[in-house]
């Protein structure tokens, strides 16, 4: 007869025998291809995702409820995706692990239900909410429940939307509407050569274009890192992936009601002679903007978001004496450091990111103005670069501008001007502020003195010249007050340092409105 206590063994041993089942997700034939992909399993994930032991799994037992195509002969505990919650560096963060060893980690009624109830749980708690996406998409055999499901979740990550932070890595494929809820979060990792996001694959491309492209070629890391923009980083494994998560959360505050943390930070000598060298003599010179920013920065600090797209703007994060700041930089080296759809798309965005998680604005400006051009007219630059000067004008956090050469035309007006809002402008002895470059100005406004000369070019010189000694300079702005001053390079970084300090209290209220509408 069973005594009371090994009844009890024996309901424990059944705990122990689902939880070994669920751990095991799809089984270890499916693990091991998963392996042989190079691909780590939903729980290997987590993980080294999260702090150690800190994953607390919700919904392990849960099992789908279709009983269609076969589906009421495989039921797997915890239906293709790991949730629960956990601590990175310390820190409270809610995530989900699609198992692809499970129906291809393919979402639906149950599976979605769980996302859903941590999203929710994240939202209520004010905590990051980390996706971990490996999916076949939409699980076939249930049919409509699965896209509820998603539209479940395309829903929350709306309502979530600059309130917490929402991070998607892309560890496998993504396709389909499947790829919306990520490209609704703030930021999209991907893994080179192993995942892939599209809304349509290869095969009906070849359908509907004639396009013969690979999945790789279509969605993979490289094209949505450097083409399209839709992801933000590319790594070349999992490993460099889920560590990468782990440090750009470190810049960010838990929620939108806080700020990031200060990191401990000790003031030395905070001049930095090496950026007096870094500017050419030659104005049409290229150079590349990251060696200002490493400078400045707190050593080792910067990590730039977006790299290889749209690279004539440079955007990231960084330290300034252990505060979080977010940096958006003109390029001089790309394209000379133009502002043009792309760069405007990418620029915005990180603005905005950085208003609605309370990270001051840091602004490098080296620009000679918008792109001109058919391509970029009949593609909305107007639109398009009216989304970054509305993403300044809108930003409350300190805003704060240092022009270290060209700040022409409108172009200087959109990056963070004082007209426009921002906190502090100053400007290098180097900065030329002007409607336009000054040959291109003199070729105007002189055009009939120059075309009545008996030596135009020598004419051509000397107007532009003139033009230059008046407007090629900080000085006109800073008479004007729209540059605070103008400081030496050396002293950029203890300059900047006291005025974040100063503008640390800032509160700036926004007209009464529902919601502003940004030049989509
Ligand atoms: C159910 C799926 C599945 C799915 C994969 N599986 N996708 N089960 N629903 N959507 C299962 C497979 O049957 C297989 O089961 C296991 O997952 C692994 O799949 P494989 O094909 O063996 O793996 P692989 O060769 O790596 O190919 C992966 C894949 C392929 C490219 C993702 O499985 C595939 O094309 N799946 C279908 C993708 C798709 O069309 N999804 C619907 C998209 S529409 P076993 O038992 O053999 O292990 C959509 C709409 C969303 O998502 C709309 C939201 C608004």
């Amino acid at each position: 007869m069973l005594t009371t206590y090994s009844i009890a063994m024996k309901k424990n041993e059944k705990l122990i025998e689902l939880r070994n089942e669920a751990r095991l997700g799809g089984g270890q034939k499916r693990i091991d291809s998963q392996h042989s992909k190079g691909k780590l399993t939903a729980r290997e994930r987590i993980d080294l995702l999260l702090d150690e032991d800190s994953f607390e799994e919700m919904g392990m037992l849960v099992k789908h409820r279709s009983n269609l195509f076969g589906l009421d002969k495989q039921h797997f505990l915890g239906d293709g995706v790991v949730t629960g919650h956990g601590t990175i560096a310390g820190r409270l963060v809610y995530v989900f692990a699609q198992d692809f060893t499970v129906l291809g980690g393919s979402l639906a009624e149950a599976h979605a239900e769980k996302i859903v109830r941590i999203m929710d749980l994240a939202l209520q708690n004010g905590a990051p909410v980390i996706g971990l996406n490996d999916s076949g998409g939409a699980r076939i055999q249930e049919g409509v429940v699965s896209l509820g499901g998603y539209a479940d979740i395309f829903y929350r990550n709306t309502l979530a939307s600059g309130v917490i932070p929402q991070l998607s890595a892309i560890m496998g494929p993504c396709a389909g509407g499947a790829v919306y809820s990520p490209a609704l979060t703030d930021f999209v990792m991907m893994v080179e050569d192993t995942s892939y996001m599209f809304v349509t694959g290869p095969n009906v491309v070849k359908t509907v274009t004639h396009e013969d492209v690979s999945s790789e070629d279509l969605g993979g890391a490289s094209a949505h890192s450097i083409k399209s923009g839709v992801t933000h980083f590319s790594h070349a494994n999992e490993v460099e992936c889920l560590d990468n998560i782990r440090n750009l959360l470190s810049y960010m505050p838990q929620n939108c009601e806080e700020t990031p943390e200060i990191l401990a930070y000790e003031s030395g000598d905070e001049s930095r002679p090496k950026l007096a060298d870094i500017i050419p003599d030659n104005p049409n010179q290229p150079y590349d903007i990251r060696e200002v920013i490493d400078e400045v920065a707190d050593a080792g600090s910067f990590l730039e978001v977006h790299k290889d797209f749209a690279e004539n703007i440079v955007v990231g994060f960084a330290r300034l004496a252990g505060r979080s700041i977010g940096i958006v930089a003109n390029q001089p080296a790309f394209l000379a450091g133009v502002l043009d759809i792309k760069s405007s798309q990418k620029g915005a965005r990180f603005v905005r990111f950085c208003d609605c998680f309370n990270i001051p604005l840091l602004v490098f400006e080296d620009v000679p103005g918008f792109l001109p051009g058919t391509d970029q007219e009949w593609n909305a630059i107007i639109t398009n670069g009216a989304k970054l000067l509305y993403a300044f004008s809108e930003a409350t956090v300190p805003r704060i501008t240092v022009i270290t050469r060209k700040a022409y035309g409108g172009a200087y007006d959109v990056m963070n001007s004082k007209h426009i809002g921002a906190d502090m402008n100053y400007a290098w002895p180097t900065s030329e502020i002007a409607v336009m470059g000054a040959k291109g100005a003199a070729e105007i406004i002189f055009k009939n003195d120059i075309k009545n000369s008996s030596d135009p070019e020598a004419t051509l010189l000397e107007k532009e010249k003139e033009y230059a000694d008046l407007f090629a300079n900080p000085y006109g702005a800073a008479a004007r007050g729209y540059i605070d001053d103008v400081i030496l390079p050396e002293n950029t970084r203890s300059r900047l340092i006291k005025a974040f300090k100063m503008l640390e209290n800032k509160a700036v209220k926004l007209p009464r409105k529902k919601h502003g509408n940004i030049p989509l």
